[in-house]
């Protein structure tokens, strides 16, 4: 089967499209035919060796973690998947592999796909959905009548954000550049801040939930403008955020946390009733062939894509 490997860490010109032997499933995971992968900011990260402590120095090494695809088989302790299904899911863990024509996958990180969307557009969702949904959901408890704002609004994580906390019944300021205003507005916020004319600490109220998604917001500053049970919450791990919430606990008032995505099948779940009951819409800006993956990665580390990048397999 053809996949995307790298050979050392590097420029998205390390990524390279070759042959290699089919991946065989265990007695609790099925293997599937991959339609579509999803690429995010991590799989460039990955592929730039940010996170070698866990991605180590044995190559090749893979890349990508979303998927939608068809299950080619299944393992004999597989009961709630069969072959044929149309699935999409998240692979858990630090190494890639959905950049390929097949992957083995775990039923905890597979849902079946939503009927209403192609297998690219479903490849778009899982893990940049997924983290807005832990971040607002579960982080953050946004609650409706809830005031959310949301920086970074036009990117991956950011497109589902918007519409997510809208489902939650938040009243949500989105900040992204004046170009993408119109897209978010569509999206459902109901207030815009065009972080290139204005300071995103003018926010007119405070909010229930400041959700960093880009990462540039510094809690000390954005603390102000935070209700007093207030949570900021950023997906960008580093030492700032790390002090930020611990500091924050040691007092009363708003807290920061820090997002790590995890994939699990009752969230996929959560988002495909969404999707079905024509709620939820991923936003999709670019499809690649598989063996352009280095310019899908070349586009996203431009950072500018509107909503998400997508890479078509087969
Ligand atoms: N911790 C986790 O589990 C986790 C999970 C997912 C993602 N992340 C991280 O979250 C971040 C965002 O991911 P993503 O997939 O949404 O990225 P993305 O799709 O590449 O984000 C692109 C968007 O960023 C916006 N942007 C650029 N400069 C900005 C600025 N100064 N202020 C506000 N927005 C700006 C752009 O909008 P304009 O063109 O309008 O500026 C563009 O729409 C990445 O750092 C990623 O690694 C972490």
């Amino acid at each position: 089967m053809k996949a995307i490997l790298f050979d050392h860490y590097g420029a998205p010109t390390v990524l390279a499209c070759r042959e290699v032997a089919e991946p065989v499933c265990g007695s609790a995971q099925f293997l599937v035919r991959v339609h579509a992968a999803g690429v995010n900011p991590k799989d460039c990260l990955v592929r730039k060796g940010k996170f070698r402590w866990f991605t180590g120095r044995r190559f090749p090494l893979g890349v990508g973690h979303d998927f939608a695809g068809t299950i080619e088989a299944v393992g004999p302790q597989v009961h709630d998947f069969q072959a044929g299904d149309a699935v999409y899911g998240m692979t858990n863990g630090w190494h890639g592999r959905t950049y390929a024509e097949f992957l083995v996958a775990q039923p905890s990180e597979t849902a079946l796909k939503p009927a209403s969307l192609g297998f690219a557009e479903a490849a778009a969702v899982p893990l940049a959905a997924m983290t807005a949904l832990q971040a607002l959901r579960d982080i953050g408890g946004v609650a409706p009548g809830q005031r959310v704002c949301i920086n970074g609004s036009s990117g991956g994580v950011g497109t589902f954000a918007v519409q997510i906390a809208v489902i939650l019944g938040a009243h949500v300021t989105a900040v992204c550049s004046g170009r993408n205003a119109d897209l978010v507005r569509r999206l459902g916020a109901h207030q815009i801040i065009d972080y290139t004319r204005d300071d995103i600490r003018s926010l007119p109220e405070p909010v229930d939930v400041f959700f960093d998604v880009f990462g540039n917001g510094v809690f000390p500053e954005i603390r102000s403008r935070l209700k007093p049970c207030g949570r900021f919450i950023s997906t960008v791990p580093g030492l700032p955020i790390l002090k930020w919430g611990l500091l924050s606990r040691l007092s009363p008032g708003p807290r920061a946390h820090l997002v790590i995505v995890k994939s699990r099948a009752a969230d996929l779940q959560t988002l495909s009733g969404w999707i079905a009951g024509g709620r939820l819409h991923p936003v999709v800006d670019r499809e690649y062939p598989l063996a352009e993956a280095a310019q899908a990665h070349a586009y996203i580390e431009t950072k500018r894509a509107r909503g998400k990048v997508v890479l078509t397999v087969g």
